[in-house]
């Protein structure tokens, strides 16, 4: 509603500029308040007494003038000045029971879908991890960050094109196909469960052995001109290691699938020809043997211009010549709107450098948005970034491990008599979604200190929280015994906790609209735990099964109702799963 009463005064103060009343160039920022006593209406704004100096008006006069110059709108029932010239503004309270009830009884909780026109076709590259080594806890913030937004584009009806880029090229293949014709040579088990340690035993090999390091050299160089020994052990290795990879995202929660697949190596062949182009557009510069761009918008801090290298002397490209060619695929083949990366903060200058340089050679138009979503890290209690004991990066299996036992013993500790099974069932998805929660919850640019206790905590905006709130909107239905998913009807709006309840469940297209533009599901976190804190004090205040009429009852069933399927809906767009009683 916010937004409406801003567009309305936005479009009033062109008028009054019109007018001549204000001046051209002011730009105000326009800021409503909550109002704490709503018989000074829902919102107020100091705009006029902020204009008032400029216009050379008395605050009062010019809060007239813009009351009596704006709009009339459904929406709005009524107007008043106060004090020195604040403006208050009255929600229609009809307009806010009709808008309710037709929200619980649309589909998609009335979530307009965006029409033909506005479909957009949205390429996400997340989770992206290397194959080389086995996913860390740095791959777990790009692929749940970047799922919740996938489902959300989706939800409004986009079309979404998922792209896990993985790592699936580069010199450490020579080295573990190495080691794993080694341990074939050998008639060893080809032991590739612990990637990991696999990584680790083929690199002290690598560190050890002349001989072996060598063999691992020669690989690449077979590898890369399309031996097929080489080709046959390289494919044996990703196709077990996209397999961990896999595991994970089933067991997150997370959408991507083998389908989505597109590694880095798919760009092998196009490479050259990324070059051919810069060179043929006279982009490229020869500086100590490889092929670079200069570009002048990226300097470093002596103010040199920075390259962008796209082949080394060697012949090889590099990790930004993939990137171009991924681009051009991306706006050429697969039509893109916008691109959305989710990849490290640290890899910026990355990301800018190759979406200036993919619309300066053309592999991008101006028209096609390339967005770099990045995040930050994922540190422990010391403010360090997240390491083992022993200094090792966490890999995310062994703290989804950890994350899952914590909240079984969580759940025991509250349900002393619950059955194995539910206990399992229950503590496993509450220890998923509590370390999915944390990450989401918070602003995506940030750093944030990874804590167990905190985000399995009942108390605060945490995952726990959440669900047992939507548990308790569950349970309500339950002794109802009446279904949530389909009871509809006429909601009536008579005391303020309703009011407040309602207003915020009709901000839910809002908080979608900028959580998709700008790729920063937090926003819909901090939204979930608004309504489920409104729908607690509606709770406490407005007796519902107990409420004074029948009338009563079934109007304050049909607001929980929808409150319960936002607070589900939502939770589900975060890829989170909610549970009927835990
Ligand atoms: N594999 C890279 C890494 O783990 C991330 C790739 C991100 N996507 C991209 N198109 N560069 O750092």
């Amino acid at each position: 509603m916010k937004s409406v009463v801003e567009a309305l005064l936005l479009q009033t103060l062109d008028t009054l500029k019109q007018q001549g009343v204000l001046a051209e160039d002011v730009n105000p920022r326009i800021v409503l308040q909550n109002t704490k006593d709503k018989s000074h209406g829902d919102f107020a704004c100091n705009i006029a007494m902020m204009l008032a100096k400029p216009a050379g008006m008395n605050p009062r006069d010019l809060a007239e003038r813009i009351t009596s110059t704006m709009p009339s709108d459904p929406r709005i029932s009524n107007t008043q000045i106060a004090g020195p010239g604040f403006i208050n503004f009255f929600v229609n309270n009809s307009w806010l029971e009709e808008q309710v009830s037709k929200a619980l009884s649309a589909p998609n909780l009335g979530i307009n879908t965006v029409t033909d026109n506005d479909v957009q076709t949205v390429v996400i590259d997340y989770s992206s991890p290397n194959l080389a080594k086995e996913m860390h806890v740095g791959h777990l913030r790009s692929s749940i960050i970047g799922d919740a937004v996938v489902r959300a584009l989706e939800f409004q009806g986009h079309q979404v094109i998922r792209q896990n880029h993985v790592g699936d090229w580069g010199t450490q293949f020579g080295m573990l196909l190495a080691y794993m014709e080694e341990q074939q040579n050998n008639d060893e088990d080809l032991d590739l469960a612990d990637l990991e340690g696999f990584y680790r035993a083929s690199k002290q090999r690598f560190d050890e052995s002349e001989k072996f390091a060598n063999r691992a050299r020669e690989l690449v160089v077979a590898l890369q001109s399309g031996d097929d020994y080489c080709n046959k052990l390289w494919q044996e290795f990703n196709s077990i290691s996209l397999q961990h990879c896999l595991a994970i995202y089933k067991r997150l929660g997370v959408s991507l699938t083998a389908k989505d697949v597109r590694g880095e190596s798919t760009y092998n062949k196009d490479l050259q020809s990324i070059v051919d182009a810069l060179a043929d557009a006279k982009l490229l510069v020869e500086s100590n043997g490889a092929q670079c761009v200069f570009m002048d918008e990226f300097k470093n801090k002596e103010g040199e211009t920075l390259p962008i290298i796209v082949q080394k002397s060697g012949g090889g490209f590099l990790y930004a010549t993939s990137d171009l060619a991924a681009v051009r695929y991306r706006a050429q083949q697969l039509k893109a709107d916008r691109v959305l990366y989710f990849v490290d903060q640290r890899q910026a200058l990355h990301f800018n450098q190759v979406f200036a340089l993919a619309h300066k050679a053309g592999f991008a138009n101006d028209t096609i948005s390339l967005e770099h979503m990045g995040f930050g890290t994922m540190n422990g209690a010391d403010g360090k970034p997240f390491k083992t004991r022993s200094g090792d990066t966490v890999k995310l299996v062994d703290l989804l491990d950890e994350a899952e036992e914590r909240a079984i013993a969580l759940v025991r500790s509250k349900n002393p008599d619950m059955d194995t099974a539910s206990l399992e069932k229950i503590g496993k998805s509450v220890g998923i979604a509590a370390v999915k929660y944390a990450d989401l919850s918070k602003d995506r640019a940030r750093d944030y200190i990874f804590n167990f206790e905190q985000m399995l905590s009942f108390e605060g905006n945490t995952a726990p929280y959440l669900m047992y709130a939507y548990t308790r909107v569950a349970s309500i239905f339950d002794k109802a015994g009446l279904d949530m998913n389909t009871i509809n009807g006429d909601i009536t709006l008579a005391s303020e906790k309703e009011k407040d309840l309602a207003n915020k469940l009709l901000q839910f297209p809002e908080i979608l609209d900028r959580l998709t533009r700008r790729g920063q599901p937090h926003t819909l976190c901090s939204y979930i735990y608004e309504v489920a804190g409104l729908f607690s004090s509606f709770y406490e205040h407005c007796p519902i099964l107990a409420a004074d009429t029948e009338a009563e009852k079934q109007s304050r069933l049909c607001l929980a109702a929808l409150a319960g399927k936002t607070i589900k809906q939502g939770l589900n767009l975060l890829g989170i799963n909610t549970l009927e009683r835990m």
